[in-house]
């Protein structure tokens, strides 16, 4: 499989990749999912979702900022240069990712589509217009509110029961169908939309390889190249970075 996968990354030319939570995990960011997942230990209807945020903005805004002091200092792994590398080698190499984290930006990459949106900023929760960058200043009240209007501000990711930013959807469904290799990392594809672009890849006979020690939803097939590894560990091999 990693031979396959090592051919198909050095013979395509429009490569896309789609990343989730695992692949920031040896960066120390925790996945939702698995063993140590951290919707094991909380509740994402409370935390992550917008009846939570209007019912209970102090509870959900001390589980941000708990989250934001977590991604404090934290560094892109090899595997993000390995992705760096690899939009060197293809000239170009969009990347949509589920992470709010801005790990792929801060890597280099160039052309990423944070479809669940990113914890770096914060805006009015009346959409009164203000926005911020979300710094220490700002959380030190909590909740956090809007010096326009009053109101409590809300990070700027995709809460659950919100509906994703339609255009980056759009165009991420668009990538990915039209793409001649999709690389899927760290993913349990299971929270729609987001979960449909590989299997939208498969329905336009794309090939996908998907970076995973554990399985997933996505279909045992000729298509499907599943290498079960570490992202960290496998990339900078499956670009050529190291031997
Ligand atoms: N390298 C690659 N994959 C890994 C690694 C690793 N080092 N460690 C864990 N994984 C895999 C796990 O096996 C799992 O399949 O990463 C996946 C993480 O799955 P989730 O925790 O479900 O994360 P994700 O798929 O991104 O969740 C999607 O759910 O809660 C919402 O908004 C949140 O964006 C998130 C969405």
């Amino acid at each position: 499989m990693i031979n396959r996968a090592i051919e198909l990354i050095r013979n395509r030319s429009n490569p896309v990749v789609f990343t989730g939570a695992g692949m920031s995990r040896e960066s120390g960011m925790r996945t939702f999912r698995g063993e140590e997942g951290l919707w094991k230990e909380y509740s994402p209807e409370r935390l992550s979702s917008i009846s939570g945020l209007r019912e209970e903005p102090e509870v959900v805004w001390d589980w941000y900022k708990m989250r934001l002091m977590a991604g404090e200092g934290v560094k892109p792994h090899a595997g993000y240069r390995a992705l760096t590398h690899l939009q060197k080698l293809k000239g170009h190499l969009p990347v949509i990712t589920q992470n709010v984290d801005g790990l792929h930006s801060i890597s280099g990459q160039t052309d990423v589509l944070e479809i669940h949106g990113s914890m770096r900023t914060a805006s009015c929760l009346k959409k009164c217009g203000f926005s911020t960058q979300l710094s220490h200043e700002i959380l030190k009240e909590t909740p956090p509110l809007c010096p326009v209007c009053g109101t409590i501000l809300r990070p700027d990711i995709v809460l659950f029961g919100e509906s994703l930013p339609q255009e980056t959807i759009a165009r991420s469904y668009e990538l990915a169908e039209e793409c001649d290799l999709l690389i899927v990392i760290g993913t349990s594809v299971q929270v729609w939309p987001a979960a449909g672009i590989p299997f939208a890849a498969l329905e336009n006979g794309v090939d996908v390889i998907e970076i995973n020690p554990a399985r997933t939803e996505l279909p045992h097939s000729e298509s499907v190249i599943s290498v079960r590894r570490k992202a960290g560990e496998i990339l900078p091999l499956l670009v050529g970075l190291k031997e």
